[in-house]
């Protein structure tokens, strides 16, 4: 199914908050949490969505015919495309009844694995969440990524030793979560970390081989301590918009995140991200790869398991129909001449 179907099919027992819509750009959802939107006045996931809409692309087809080669590592795995499913914790109380966080886990988690990519799984207050996920990702070799939340030393303590048990592919924290409003005032607590906390989780990881990925990472500032502090990737993130109106777009902090660390840690990035070709304009901003998480869900209360593989399959193929019209056979080739630039911008 294509994922105009998928949503289609997914109105009626997604609701009440999301509106399946066939293109998630926040509009429908603004503001709108509980629920799938964004904080505050709610312009946040909108602008992520409008603003790779408003980078255009170079198309070039002088050149011999090829087939895009769309795979990618990422954290020292192959995937067949440089897109992965995102994490979302507390699904029931955001989408309605047909999912819990358990089970919409199971199927991101098989479906990604079976596309050869990775899910990410979220985290929340009710502790059994993690430790399915993990079990989960076990039992698939460790095709998955647990993202932790930044808890007080001891919630995080265990539930590091949860995680790496999995031997996950990496594992990740979404550092910004202390926005998150349902988490305020919460048992167990979750807060800011410092880079010299960040960089103690990074030693734990490292010393069972998992890479740490930090989530949440808006500026060259907080990119460069992250690095310093040993992280193997960051995700370019503001959580959707959920954690803290009135930030820039993804797409629009990206380039000085990437020319800050791009050497030394590899930048994900997410938000907005809808389509093959929104993936291309990432990669050519210089992202490794993406995280993309709201249509996700959709795909999954629309087709399920097999929603999910066909949103993942919509996107391979739209990513390479834009890399074989803009005549880059890999991902290596696309750069920044793949954007085009107003005259006044060169
Ligand atoms: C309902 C909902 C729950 C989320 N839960 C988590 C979570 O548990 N952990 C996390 O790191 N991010 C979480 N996120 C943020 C997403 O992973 C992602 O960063 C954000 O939605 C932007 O991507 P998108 O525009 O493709 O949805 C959640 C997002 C939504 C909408």
């Amino acid at each position: 199914m294509s994922y105009e179907e998928l949503a289609r099919a997914a109105r009626g027992n997604i609701g009440p908050f999301c509106k399946a819509c066939p293109v998630c750009d926040g509009r429908a959802c603004a503001g709108v949490m509980p629920g799938p939107g964004d904080k505050g006045v709610g312009r946040v996931a909108h602008g992520n969505w409008e603003a790779w809409q408003n980078l255009r692309v170079n198309m070039d087809t002088l050149h011999g015919p090829f087939s895009a080669d769309t795979r990618a590592t990422v954290l020292g795995c192959e995937l067949s495309v440089p897109v992965m499913v995102g994490p979302v914790g507390d699904v029931q109380r955001h989408y309605g009844e047909r999912y819990d966080t358990v089970t919409y886990n199971r199927c991101v988690l098989e479906a990604a694995a079976g596309e050869g990519t990775l899910a990410w799984t979220g985290d929340g207050l009710d502790a059994s969440i993690m430790t399915e996920a993990c079990d989960l990702i076990a039992s698939l070799g460790g095709r998955g990524l647990p993202t932790v939340k930044p808890w007080d030393a001891a919630t995080l303590d265990a539930k590091l030793d949860q995680a790496l048990e999995a031997s996950p592919a990496a594992v990740a924290m979404d550092i910004d979560a202390a926005g998150l409003p349902f988490l305020r005032g919460q048992e167990p607590p979750a807060g800011a970390k410092s880079a010299a906390e960040v960089a103690e989780i990074v030693s734990r990881c490292h010393e069972r081989n998992v890479p740490f990925v930090l989530k949440g990472v808006m500026t060259p500032r907080a990119a460069a301590r992250a690095a310093e502090a040993g992280v193997d990737a960051i995700v370019v993130s503001n959580h959707g918009g959920r954690v803290l109106d009135g930030t820039p777009a993804t797409a629009e902090v990206l380039p000085d995140i990437v020319s800050a660390v791009g050497d030394e840690v590899e930048v994900l990035v997410d938000g907005g991200i809808r389509s093959g070709l929104d993936v291309f304009r990432a990669i050519a901003l210089g992202a490794r790869a993406c995280l993309v998480c709201r249509p996700f869900v959709v795909s999954a209360f629309g087709g399920g398991e097999r929603g999910v593989r066909d949103y993942l399959g919509q996107l391979r193929s739209e990513l390479a129909d834009a890399m074989e019209m803009c005549g880059t056979p890999s991902l290596r080739d696309i750069s920044r001449e793949a954007l085009w630039a107003p005259c006044g911008d060169r």
